[in-house]
This record gives C-alpha cells, structure tokens and sequence, in this order.
C-alpha cells in the first residue's frame, strides 16, 4: 500500500510537532517556567463553562515553529494536544487501515439490543438522574440527553445492523439537524454575535476532526455526511439571520426569513437542475462513490443525505422563534388550578397521543423506499410530539439523565469515531463500516465491551483536543489575528502537503 500526500503530510506534521514537544519538556526542566497559559485540559465543564485562556498569538507561534524557547514553553500545552491528537488519529488508521486487528461480522438479536439499551438507561439513571437549573422547557439539559439516547440508538443500530430501526435512525437524524436550527436561531437571534471568531469556532467544531480523518484515511467528506449536512444548515442559519439583521426584530422581518429558507430549499432540492448547477462545481468536495457500487453518480450520495432534512432545520427555527411563547403557555399552565390544568395535560396528550398513532401508521409503517419519500414533510411530526410530550409536565420537564446528556455532548466524534475504531471499513478507503473492529476473537460480547470502551475513550479525548486546539488558535475578539493565524495553519500546511508530494515522487523513482 502506498500512503498518499495527505498521509505524508500529516506524519511530517506529527514528527516535527513530536520534535517540539519533546524540546518543551526539556528547556522546562532547565528554565524557570514560564507557560503563561493555564492548564485547559479538562473535563466537559471546564472547556465549555470557564473562560478558556485567550488564543495564542501569530507571534508566538510562528517563533514556536522555530523552536524559541519563550514561545515554545507557551505553546506547550497546545504542542501536547497536538500530539494526543496525532496519537488518537493513529489508532484509527491502525484499526483501519492495517490488517493488525481482525474484523468481524455484524449479528443483529433484537433481544440483545434491547437488553442493552435498557440495562444502560438502568444504570444511568440511577447514577445520574438529575433535576435541571433552567425552569424553561426544551432546556439545554434536555436537548443534550436527547441527543444522547437517540446517539446510543443510532450507534446500536450500525454495530448490529438493525435494519428494522432504519425509519426510526432517520427521525433521529432529523432532530439533530432539528437541533441545529433551533440551537443555531436561539444563539444568533438573541446575542446577535455575527463575529467571524464565533463563526470560526463553529466550523472548526463541525470539520476539524472529519478533515483529519479523510486526509489520514483516505476518504471522502461525504462518507461522514452529518458533517457536512449540518454545515451547509449552520451556513444557512447563518446567512439567513446575518444578511440584513437588523430587520429580525420584527415579525415581519423573521416571517421573510423563513419565506426565503422555505424557498430557497424549494429551489434548490426540488429542482434537481439547480441543485446540480449550484453543488456541481463541489464535486470534488461533495462527491462520494461507494467502492461496492463503483458505478454510481458521485453526487447522489450528498443529494439524497441533504434532502431528506432539507426541511426541518427551517422548523426548528421556527421552533426556536416561538419558544418564549410556548414557555408563556408552559408556566401559565403550570400556575393554574391544579384539577383545570390536570384537564388540560391529559386532553392534550390525549390529542398527541392520537395524532402520534396515526402517523406511526400511515407513514412509519411505511418501507424503506416509501418512507424515504415521506420523510421530507414529515418528519417534523414525531419531533414535535415528542417536544411537547417531554415538556408537557413540570415533573417530566425537568428531569433528566445526564449520563446522556455527557453523551450528547460528544455525539459527533463518537459519529466520526465509530466509522474506524468501533465498526471497521476494512482497510478499504471510502467503504462503508459493514464489519465490527475485533479486539478480542471468539468473545463477542467481551470484544463489544472492550472495543467499545476504547471507542467511547478516544471519542471523549477528541472531543476535548478538538476543542483545545480551537480555543489556543483562534482567537474569539480579534479578526485580524484570526485572520493570522488561520494563514499560519494553511501556510504550514501547504509546505508540509509539498514537501510530501516531493517525498512521493522521489520514491517512486
Ligand atoms: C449550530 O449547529 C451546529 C451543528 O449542529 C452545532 O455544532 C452548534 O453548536 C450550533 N450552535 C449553537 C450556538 O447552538
């Protein structure tokens, strides 16, 4: 096997930031220390509520690279997450990309997953059930355990190919990108923070991880979808709230936003010509062959994957608009005459309850192929009963378990993670995860357990080195230096991209 630019680009990388650290750990021992930034490698907690340490300069970390001791000691502990980065990423290529471990065959027992599913929330509740801070429904714990659970389900269903879940994985799917709009709307509507730094962290979140994984191994963007699914939605969201804002603070303002998103989805998904005209020019990006069906058109892949949630990250910031009136609604119920508002609760589950029958029989029930069509337009149901189901009492509305919400809040390196270190594509580039990573040989419920605790080990280490890198090189305030240092990454980049295309060609002389 021959490693392309990308790979050898990224060892170049590896080595020289592995020089550097090794250097740090030397000249702290011989010089008084100096590291002005705090320790920011912590938990969950720490990285998302305290302030993390302001960015590095273009300065310090240009003299870094050049291996000054004053910057060098600065930039130490980004030099150690660098590196905990590069060493995660080599578990995936030696799990992947190596016939070093075996890989085996999904089995699909319904009972087992159940099993699982069950004991697992078992365990979580009692250990974590908690009851939220924030009085609002749809609270932040709340999205997060949601996220969670549903993240459990989906990943349960690609380790035991579960193929009678596969309706249920597309809602689940929906309410993430559901999520997306709702989360993104409530951020830019009410703080009103266009910055390019926010901006930038938010990108950075989505597809520094999936960049280094399709460099290292070999694939396309496209095979990890979610990605760029929920970028080119955060673009939108972005662009609809940003262009003109001042106009979101009346109605009518925001009632022409959403009639523009509609619109503009209307055009481009409906009218397959458009859509190929504007995303065509991103083949190289946007396109993805399956290597089992090598005849494909390379785009179908993103059209299918987009249009299936085309529709419902508009709702969820049509969700998001409404949810002061529906907390409105929430606590004046919540303050009523207990017996008149216990009439109310049970009369509109009731309705809920009814309206959810119907549509699990008329669109649920549906094939695969059938129901693919309908979920466009309706997947928006089961997510909204299950919004107003989860808030509709105060008891239900502020309980949760936060075992799953910590889960939530790594859905998308265990997403990326499970495609090579959980599943297997079995050393084959862009080759979908049909085989399970084997660690352990004729245990399969041993090797599911121990695979699964790396996976969800490294998934939770990438999370925090994704975020860590983030915070120490682009700066939140200060678009100048962004601009700087985004220059600096893609500079340095590029020369280790050519050194390795020279490196190539010479060996292959
Ligand atoms: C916007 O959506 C993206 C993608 O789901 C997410 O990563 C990000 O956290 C969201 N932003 C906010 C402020 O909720």
């Amino acid at each position: 096997m021959s490693a392309t630019a990308g790979q050898v680009a990224c060892l170049l990388g590896f080595v020289y930031i592995g020089f550097l650290y090794v250097y740090a750990q030397v000249i702290k021992n011989t010089t008084a220390c100096c590291d002005k930034r705090k320790a920011h490698d912590g938990d969950v907690e720490s990285s998302s509520m305290s302030k993390p340490a302001p960015a590095l300069t273009f300065e310090t970390l240009v003299n870094c690279l050049q291996f000054k001791h004053a910057s060098v000691l600065e930039a130490k502990e980004l030099l150690r997450d660098m590196l905990e980065f590069g060493l995660l990423l080599s578990w995936f290529f030696v799990a992947d990309r190596t016939d070093f471990f075996k890989s085996g065959k999904k089995d699909y027992s319904r009972d087992f997953l159940l099993f699982f599913m069950a004991m697992l929330t078992l365990v979580f509740a009692w250990k974590s059930w908690s009851v939220s801070k924030t009085k609002a429904p749809l609270h932040r714990d709340q999205t997060e355990e949601w996220k969670g659970w549903m993240q459990v389900l989906f990943l349960l269903y690609h380790y035991f190919e579960a193929k009678e879940l596969y309706n249920a994985i597309r809602i689940f799917i929906a309410a993430y990108v559901w999520m997306t709009g709702f989360g993104n709307f409530s951020y830019y509507y009410i703080r009103q923070d266009f910055t390019l730094g926010r901006f930038m962290h938010m990108m950075w979140r989505l597809n520094f991880l999936v960049l280094f994984c399709c460099v290292i191994l070999d694939n396309s963007y496209v095979l990890y979808y979610i990605c760029p699914m929920h970028t080119i939605f955060t673009l939108f969201i972005y662009g609809a709230l940003g262009i003109y804002s001042s106009i979101n603070q009346t109605n009518a303002g925001v009632a022409i936003k959403f009639t523009g998103c509609l619109l503009l989805v209307m055009v481009v998904w409906e009218i397959p010509a458009v859509f190929k005209a504007i995303f065509g020019p991103f083949e190289f990006l946007l396109g993805y062959v399956d290597p089992r069906k090598p005849d494909s058109d390379p785009m179908h892949e993103w059209f299918f994957r987009s249009g299936l949630d085309r529709y419902v990250w508009i709702w969820g910031m049509m969700c998001a608009y409404m949810h002061p009136r529906y907390e409105k609604l929430m606590t004046a119920l919540d303050d009523m005459n207990q017996a008149k508002a216990g009439i109310i609760r049970v009369a509109a589950t009731g309705v809920l309850v009814a309206l959810g029958a119907y549509w699990y029989q008329e669109v649920y029930m549906l094939p695969k192929l059938e129901y693919n069509a309908m979920h466009p337009f309706t997947s928006w149901i089961p997510l909204t009963i299950y919004i107003l189901l989860r808030n509709m009492h105060p008891w239900m509305r502020f309980q949760f378990i936060e075992k799953y919400g910590w889960l939530g809040k790594i859905t998308l390196e265990t997403y990326i993670a499970q495609f090579h270190i959980w599943l297997s594509t079995n050393s084959v580039p862009n080759a979908q995860p049909a085989f399970l990573l084997v660690i352990i040989e004729d245990y399969p419920y041993m090797n599911f357990l121990v695979v699964s605790a790396i996976y969800i080990f490294v998934s939770y280490r990438l999370f925090t080195m994704t975020n860590n890198m983030k915070n120490a090189l682009l700066p939140l305030n200060d678009n100048k230096g962004l601009y700087k240092n985004m220059g600096l990454l893609f500079g340095v980049g590029t020369v280790f991209y050519g050194m390795a295309i020279i490196a190539n060609l010479t060996t292959r002389v």
